[in-house]
């Protein structure tokens, strides 16, 4: 053996560094620290349960050799599985549901892993669904044994035993509160109750998402419908049997599109480039954070990377095809005026004026652009600087002529309280949007002022 190699890459899952956050956590005076799990060989926390659990199975006489290892898994603990089989050589079948990403379906074949993909939106009992369908296959292959992680006690304890003791010995215990975010409870329960047993005082705060139904359990000790959601790896649609919810003291309840957009900031303000579900506890922790009336050490264990999500989370088509990128344009218009301190006056000509009035206006006033208005109050036009200019040098205007002669109609007309994706559009086409407030024209949003909200929000 080569003096400090591992003897496979098994032996190599582990030791994974716990960095501190820096303009992430800003906005909130605790400190936040993430221990980086992506960093295991196979890129998941899983690595860890993977390894642990087959190495308990074959202890326990439930593996035997030249077995099948076959397992329900969103990918994360296919890969720690099949590494562990690859060294040990095992065959694995795994059983996905159809949200998960390419990659990871990908990733797991050319372990030389056999994936069967079912529907994600059935009933967890439905025959079709990924949990009766891993049955079936355990109960129907001989010598096959069926790892699964939601109720195999393993999971747990891989991280009662191996994840938790290696963060207290990083730290010295020298945190308040411990996050993660929660599947299968493997992690929270493992890490919550090893904490707990050397911290007394820590806090295990639980990560869910918005659909999943293990954070109302915890709050309520009833079991609700489950919705969709798309973060992978979070939340649940029943309670697996890894969960203690006596060491889990709370829970923070994070939506698909905060979490995913947390995760590109995660990668572009802390380079660091890890999974959906990292940027889902961060935002959970970001909104504990908030609540608590003193600074607080919060310490999370981020699950994956962010290779598995390279033609999702991080690909621009993807989140804007999903509604999830557009954040800075999901705002109300009123909310841009305001921020860039436009306070809702507007200089208007009515239709029968003339050209040289439109002048006059613009002059005093400092406008560039006035909406012309009929007799009954009705925006019928638009007289703008840009549009005078050629006419009036070329002779083609004189300063009597009616105002008509000089109004365009490029412009939308938009209430306050619609969203600035509205106007996009037609700012894009140098239209002007009138913006108006119960009916009544109130404003004019040109481009200079979306440029200048943007810049002010360092969008830009
Ligand atoms: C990416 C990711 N995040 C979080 C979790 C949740 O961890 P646990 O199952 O230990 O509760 C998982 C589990 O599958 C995962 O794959």
């Amino acid at each position: 053996m080569m003096k400090g190699a591992k003897p496979n890459v098994v032996e190599a899952i582990g030791g994974t560094p716990i960095v501190k956050l820096n303009s992430l956590a800003n906005e909130v005076d605790s400190d936040i620290y993430v221990k980086l799990e992506f960093m295991n060989p196979g890129g998941s926390t899983k690595d860890r349960i993977g390894a642990y659990m087959l190495d308990q199975a074959v202890k326990e006489g439930d593996l035997k050799p030249g077995g099948t290892i076959i397992e329900g898994t969103s990918g994360n603990t296919g890969v720690g599985l099949a590494m562990w089989a690859a060294v040990h050589k095992y065959k694995c079948i795994f059983v996905l549901a159809d949200k998960q990403s390419q990659e990871k379906i990908d990733n797991l074949r050319a372990f030389g892993a056999k994936v069967v993909v079912c529907p994600t939106n059935v009933e967890p009992d439905d025959p079709r669904s990924y949990y009766s369908v891993s049955k079936r296959l355990a109960e129907t292959i001989p010598n096959s044994f069926y790892v699964n992680q939601y109720d195999n006690i393993h999971n747990r304890n891989t991280h009662y035993n191996w994840t938790a003791p290696e963060m207290y010995e990083q730290t010295s215990g020298d945190f308040d509160v411990f996050m993660a975010g929660v599947g299968t409870g493997g992690t929270i329960t493992g890490c919550g109750k090893y904490f707990k047993e050397k911290m007394p005082n820590v806090e295990i705060v639980g990560i869910d998402c918005e659909g999943s139904i293990i954070a109302h359990y915890k709050k309520t000790g009833e079991i609700c419908e489950a919705k969709s959601y798309v973060l992978e790896g979070v939340g649940e649609d029943f309670i697996p049997g890894n969960y203690d919810f006596d060491v889990i003291d709370d829970f923070e309840v994070v939506g698909d599109k905060e979490s995913f957009l947390m995760t590109r900031r995660l990668l572009k303000e802390e380079g660091i480039y890890a999974g959906g579900s990292a940027g889902a506890a961060i935002c959970g922790a970001l909104k504990y954070a908030k609540k608590q009336k003193t600074k607080k050490k919060i310490l999370i264990l981020l699950h994956d990377s962010g290779n598995r999500y390279a033609s999702k989370i991080y690909n621009d088509d993807w989140m804007s095809d999903n509604g999830y990128l557009d954040a800075s344009f999901n705002v109300q218009i009123k909310d841009v005026l305001n921020d860039i301190g436009k306070k809702g006056s507007i200089f208007t000509i009515n239709d029968t004026s003339t050209i040289g009035q439109a002048i006059d206006i613009m002059d005093t006033n400092g406008v560039s652009q006035l909406p012309v208005i009929n007799s009954a109050q009705e925006i019928v036009g638009l007289v703008a600087e840009k549009n005078l200019v050629k006419p009036v040098l070329m002779g083609e205007f004189a300063k009597d002529d009616n105002i008509s002669l000089a109004s365009t109609s490029k412009f939308q007309i938009v209430d306050q309280n619609e969203l600035l994706e509205t106007v996009a559009e037609a700012l894009l086409k140098k239209e002007v949007a009138l913006i108006t407030e119960n009916g009544k024209l109130k404003d004019i949003l040109t481009e200079i002022d979306v440029l200048q909200y943007f810049s002010k929000k360092g969008n830009i």
